[in-house]
């Protein structure tokens, strides 16, 4: 979900809506509003887009205020109606409060509410803050002692942000794992979940800790931890300007984040390879003597930084030969893996805020893992809570399915894995030299395929009416595949599958019948030949049993002309670097399909861009 708070001198309402616009991509289930006017609260809200919100509030207008706050949802408790929308009040209509995360006790604090006579009217958690709220107020007319009082009563994870009509200049913020940073302009302080809410006013920002709550007045910030502790402030400035997170012309943001990519990746190697090829990550902060002793890597993320990693694991162990293996967040802190602290745990998320892999960093960290992650949000809460942190470059990246953040993650994996050669020395030197070197100029082929991208657009199109498409590749081609249909099922909603294609043989083979699109990433036929023969067999044996292929294969690659039903030439690379170039046309063919198929491109349903509750 995100969430907007605002005290200063602006009309809040303008301000806040215009901030849970820029969140909008955090959940968009039903929206709302609540400020302070007159002495009172006035609220609205609504299910579905922001848009329904907006023409509520220009069908019945708010009056004017300049203390208040807003939410964008993505439904955890209760279906997105306007009875559960954000905000929720107490029964007198004095506070207002809007949550992200999940209260894991709220049934039995819902219970005792009840027995005390209140009244509670939406089948959310949140309800039940707002009503707590109103009782401690009442007791000690504070509204951040009354919210310190509250969130010790609370388990689970969340963000909280109210308003209460007797405290007319005050918005008060809490934070426990779930996201929430404070904007600092001039007489006015601005809170939400991420800094894009209040770019366009201020790039001056202040991290809030986990168990803490903030009390924003016009004239300045309090910090304290859930016991009224006052707690440092740590202030930062916001190194990317307002314009990075508009459209600049394009229709959707991710067809902008998709021709970004060049640029992204560029961005993510800049600095970071010397003159003489050697690579400088210093910034990692784990000395060498420390990166020689681990003995085994583990990378844990989500959805599509998942795929980075078991991309990641073919490069680390070919390039290090250190054990390594790559899990789903959700699955590795759930289980007992075997970890010490010659383990090296490298989180990757886009965000850094997605509570899967937040979880299974902490579950590492307690056995004495090291952590590093790879993360695109600067001060996010996965890049604090590990040892050390490799950024990637992509700046803000706004569609929910991921594109130009895969491609800096892969990027920074190839990093990582270059760098654990390269300080510990293997058999390998040589090779590392001349991927260093290719991976330099990885940018202008981004640039190549991005330009010869028509005919994809045209097939997609073509492909509008189907319901199935399968996708295969071997080696990292794998992962590649898998994304390609992730993006599809995320974008297009049909039916996707990626298969490691030598597994083709023992169950999806039965799958293929007359006319079905199977994409297939076929790998160089330099370098490892025997990948490559391999797989233009499994086209051959699809084709055979009707398949329409489509096959996405290197310039000057022959072989597979005649078995390819439709052909995407990608530029030659190396083979551990191949899936830079090779999910570019994955990308571009699911926007387009979805486009096709009169989907929303940058809001998919049900999903959200990030997670923060498991
Ligand atoms: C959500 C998004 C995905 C993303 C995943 C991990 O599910 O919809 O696009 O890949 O979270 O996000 P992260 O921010 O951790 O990379």
């Amino acid at each position: 979900c995100g969430i907007v708070g605002y005290v200063g001198g602006q009309s809040a309402l303008d301000v806040v809506i215009a901030g849970l616009k820029r969140l909008e991509y955090r959940g968009y289930d039903s929206a709302g509003v609540a400020v302070l006017a007159d002495g009172g609260l006035a609220a609205a809200k609504k299910a579905g887009k922001l848009a329904n919100l907006e023409k509520e509030l220009s069908d019945r207008p708010l009056p004017s205020g300049t203390t208040g706050i807003g939410h964008t949802r993505w439904a955890t408790h209760g279906a997105p109606t306007d009875a559960n929308a954000h905000p929720h009040l107490d029964n007198a209509g004095r506070v207002s409060v809007v949550h992200n995360g999940i209260i894991e006790n709220f049934a039995a604090l819902r219970a005792e509410l009840s027995e005390r006579g209140h009244r509670l009217e939406s089948e959310t958690d949140t309800e039940v803050v707002s009503h707590l709220l109103a009782e401690s107020f009442s007791a000690g007319g504070d509204l951040a002692e009354a919210m310190r009082q509250v969130c010790r009563r609370l388990e689970g994870a969340f963000t909280l942000v109210a308003v209460h009509a007797d405290e007319p200049d005050v918005v008060v913020g809490a934070r426990r794992n779930s996201p929430l940073v404070v904007g600092v302009g001039e007489d006015e302080y601005f809170l939400a979940s991420d800094v894009a809410a209040f770019i366009a006013h201020t790039r001056e920002a202040i991290e809030l800790g986990q168990n803490q709550v903030v009390e924003l007045r016009r004239d300045g910030v309090t910090v304290t931890d859930f016991d009224g502790a006052p707690a440092a402030i740590r202030e930062y400035h916001v190194d990317w300007d307002a314009s990075a997170a508009e459209k600049d012309g394009y229709d959707y943001f991710m067809l902008k984040e998709i021709a970004e990519q060049p640029k992204a990746v560029a961005d993510t190697l800049l600095g970071r390879i010397d003159g003489s090829g050697t690579l400088l990550l210093d910034e990692v902060r784990i000395p060498p003597s420390e990166l020689r002793e681990v003995t085994k890597i583990v990378i844990v993320a989500c959805g599509t930084a998942y795929h980075a990693g078991m991309i990641a694991k073919y490069a680390i162990e070919h390039w290090t030969r250190i054990p390594c293996e790559t899990e789903l967040a959700s699955e590795f802190r759930y289980r007992d893996p075997i970890l010490d602290h010659r383990t090296l745990v490298v989180a990757i998320s886009q965000s850094g805020e997605t509570m899967d892999t937040l979880m299974a960093l902490r579950h590492a960290r307690e056995q004495g893992a090291r952590v590093l992650a790879i993360c695109n949000t600067n001060g996010s809460t996965i890049p604090r809570e590990s040892d050390a942190v490799l950024y990637t470059h992509a700046g803000p990246e706004v569609a929910v399915a991921s594109t130009k953040a895969f491609l800096t993650q892969l990027v920074a994996c190839y990093l990582v894995a270059l760098y654990l050669g390269q300080v510990r020395g293997t058999k390998w030197g040589d090779e590392i030299g001349s991927v260093i070197q290719e991976l330099s100029a990885i940018a202008v082929q981004v640039e190549e395929v991005l330009g010869t991208m028509e005919p994809v657009r045209e097939l997609a199109r073509s492909l509008a009416d189907k319901n199935t498409v399968l996708f295969l590749g071997r080696h990292v081609g794998f992962p590649v595949a898998l994304e390609g249909a992730l993006k599809l099922k995320e974008l297009a909603y049909m039916h996707a599958e990626g298969f490691a294609a030598g597994e083709l043989k023992h169950g999806p083979i039965a799958l293929i019948e007359e006319d079905l699109p199977v994409v297939v990433v076929v790998p160089s036929p330099r370098g490892r030949s025997v990948l490559h023969d391999k797989i233009v067999s499994n086209i051959q044996e699809i084709r055979a049993r009707g398949a329409r292929t489509i096959v996405i294969a290197e310039e000057g690659d022959e072989t597979v002309v005649p078995y390819a039903d439709h052909l995407i030439r990608i530029p030659p690379t190396p083979t551990l670097l191949q899936p830079l170039v090779a999910t570019v046309p994955l990308q571009v063919f699911a926007c387009e399909l979805a486009t096709a198929r009169g989907n929303e491109v940058d809001q998919p349903r049900n999903l959200a861009k990030s997670v923060t509750v498991e």
